[in-house]
């Protein structure tokens, strides 16, 4: 590669801090809704849009289309907006979502990919950032740790807002992922299976889901108290508080979806050993984890994979881990039996048998 291209490359790097920025922007003006408009989607000026957002959040002034404008085209050039050329007189720039900005926009239920972009930007995650040197040449403590003096979980439980943010990013990502995984993982309907764990199940959201497609079962939701205690009724799904690393209650099948992704190699023993004495000879743990790939390379799934890895080492010191060391944990606990499925580009489903 030539000097130039070097330092060009370089430039786009050390600026691209500048695209989860204005992304949390888009999403805490509302600019996916706003754009959306019920399916509509037509091509809209900043001008129009600073309308919108003025009209949405009852704004005295109108916001700065100008700056609006920057925004959109930086996201246009990652493939979030779609920058159509207006023929007016003058003529202007105007935005539509793409089917990427589409993710962001909020459906029927309140789910959207919304949530999960302003839960990562939120000021207390954003100060931690700033540690994260410091978390590599002293890995006793993450960088969440070191900017505010206690572990995410423990901030996020004593913050109501916090709290609630989280579960709909939580919701927004496995929504649409357990939407799919239903339509191509038929294990929650193997004959004797009653009742289904959902081991740190958030609000109960995924395990309704479940619920829905196969009425026979029953559920149970089980998290932390402070999470349960808001989370909603669901048709057949008992709410259940407690502490993953004492006991998890009882079922035929136990589903845990993007756990151990946040704990420590022990942590993750335990976790594994609780879900294996709470589960019947032949009882099934169902494991969806983003798995770390095997090469590195250029690929979208790629880096999703290792951009979350490194949100990781910075929030809750864990790590995303290859498909192995999630076998050996199986082992470890005592399941006899693993296989692991392609459901998803981001989350590998692991299913071990007891
Ligand atoms: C990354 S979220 C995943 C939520 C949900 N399974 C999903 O995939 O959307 C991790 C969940 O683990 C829960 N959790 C953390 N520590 C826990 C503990 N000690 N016992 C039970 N649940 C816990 C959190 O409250 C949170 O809901």
């Amino acid at each position: 590669m030539e000097d130039k291209e070097a330092r060009l490359t370089m430039m786009h790097l050390a600026n691209l801090i500048s695209v989860p920025m204005a992304l949390h922007t888009a999403v805490k003006l509302d600019i996916p809704d706003l754009i959306w408009q019920g399916g509509a989607n037509l091509p809209i000026s900043p001008a129009q849009l600073a309308s919108l957002i003025r009209a949405k959040f009852s704004l005295a002034t109108e916001p700065d289309a100008v700056n609006l404008q920057r925004i959109l085209r930086l996201l246009a050039s990652h493939g979030v907006f779609e920058e159509v050329p207006d023929h007016g007189n003058p003529p202007a720039k105007a935005f539509r979502l793409t089917d990427v900005g589409r993710t962001l926009v909020t459906d029927d239920q309140g789910i959207s990919l919304g949530a999960y972009v302003l839960q990562h930007h939120q000021d207390a995650l954003v100060q931690a950032w700033a540690y994260l040197h410091k978390s590599v040449l002293d890995s006793s403590q993450e960088a969440f740790k070191m900017a505010h003096g206690v572990s995410s979980y423990e901030y996020y439980v004593k913050d109501s807002a916090c709290n609630s943010l989280m579960q709909r990013a939580m919701s927004g990502v496995s929504v649409p992922f357990v939407r799919a995984l239903l339509d191509s993982y038929d294990g929650f309907g193997s004959e004797g299976l009653k009742t289904v764990v959902d081991v740190g199940g958030s609000t109960g959201s995924c395990l309704a889901m479940i619920l829905e497609r196969y009425p026979g079962l029953h559920g149970i939701n089980f998290d932390l108290p402070e999470v349960v205690a808001d989370a909603p009724q669901y048709q057949g799904v008992t709410h259940v508080g407690g502490n993953m690393f004492e006991s998890v209650p009882a079922g035929d099948a136990i589903f845990m979806k993007w756990i151990l992704a946040g704990f420590s190699d022990e942590e993750c023993h335990k976790i594994m050993e609780n879900c294996h004495r709470a589960l019947p000879e032949k009882g099934k743990l169902i494991l969806c984890e983003p798995v770390a790939p095997e090469n590195t390379d250029a690929s979208v799934r790629t880096r999703a994979l290792l951009v979350g890895d490194i949100f990781l080492m910075a929030m809750y010191k864990s790590l995303h881990r290859a498909e192995s060391e999630y076998r050996k944990y199986g082992e470890a606990a005592g399941f006899s039996n693993f296989r692991s499925l392609d459901v998803d580009p981001y989350f590998t489903l692991m299913e071990f048998l007891k």
